[in-house]
């Protein structure tokens, strides 16, 4: 199979520019994977919610690089158009860029992803920009950061303050200044999301962060309703009545890009 993968960083920059909703879903194997790319989502994540959803972990802690590399392979398998980002896990890029680089160079070197993930704000501008100065590009994740889940004290709604709001825009500000091509913005009031959007050059992509943002991801295994344990208010079962796995990435699909999801009940 010849890998074409036409969907690029600039391709998503081209989308925020035109007011073109992203698709983005996760995807740990080769055929989900493959059931995205044909179906047209811009983005798939090789989450480290693997840890949750596939390992059975409670939280996305103990996910290795090994394990990210793996599946980001898997997933390249079945890509032929969309962009993949794999995500760096919890200890593989927070001591120093030096080693961010190494283990993000695996994902995209030996993985095949085009693209790495990195938790963080403010703090992790200097990261961002030693890879980006050295052609990895960075997706951003901030809001409810789940790796920091022990920090936090649950998985819980973040910037509902005043104080935090502001924070969590800096931090957005910051990323975008470092040079992020994309960011996640998890589990914030919408509003936030929405003003975050406007102020920065990078896509946003929000989950939990409502309609405003430039484009949308969940969970793949909360979208088919197939995580036993309570999926996040935030996301949508869409297999519900649409009868097979590909009827129901289709329904995601164009509920995003007609902004019809999240609707006012997926909001935080
Ligand atoms: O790991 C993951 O799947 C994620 C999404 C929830 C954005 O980070």
């Amino acid at each position: 199979m010849t890998i074409k993968r036409p969907i690029t960083v600039t391709t998503l920059t081209d989308m925020k520019g035109r007011g073109e909703p992203i698709a983005c879903l996760t995807a740990y194997d080769y055929s989900f994977a493959s059931i995205l790319d044909s179906t047209g989502v811009e983005i798939i994540l090789v989450g480290d919610s693997v840890g949750m959803v596939v390992q059975g972990h409670l939280t996305t802690l103990p996910v290795t690089v090994d394990d990210l590399v793996y599946h980001t392979k898997c997933v390249s398998r079945g890509v032929e158009t969309s962009l993949i980002i794999a995500d760096m896990p919890f200890g593989s890029f927070q001591l120093s860029p030096q080693k961010a680089f190494e283990n993000a160079a695996r994902l995209l070197g030996e993985g095949g992803a085009q693209m790495v993930k990195i938790e963080g704000g403010e703090f992790m501008r200097e990261t961002v920009e030693f890879l980006v100065e050295r052609g990895i590009p960075v997706c951003g994740h901030i809001g409810l950061t789940p790796q920091s889940v022990n920090q936090f004290g649950g998985f819980k709604v973040q910037g509902r303050e005043t104080e935090a709001a502001s924070e969590i825009e800096n931090d957005a500000l910051v990323l975008d200044q470092a040079g992020v091509s994309a960011l996640i913005l998890e589990a914030m009031p919408s509003a936030l999301a929405g003003s975050i959007s406007k102020k920065i050059s990078a896509p946003t992509i929000g989950i939990g962060a409502g309609p405003q943002t430039d484009g949308q991801v969940l969970v793949l295994y909360d979208l088919l309703g197939l995580y036993p344990k309570k999926s996040p208010k935030f996301s949508k079962d869409f297999l519900a009545g649409a009868g097979s796995a590909v009827t129901a990435v289709e329904h995601f699909l164009k509920a995003v890009k007609t902004r019809e999801f999240p609707g006012p009940e997926h909001c935080l």
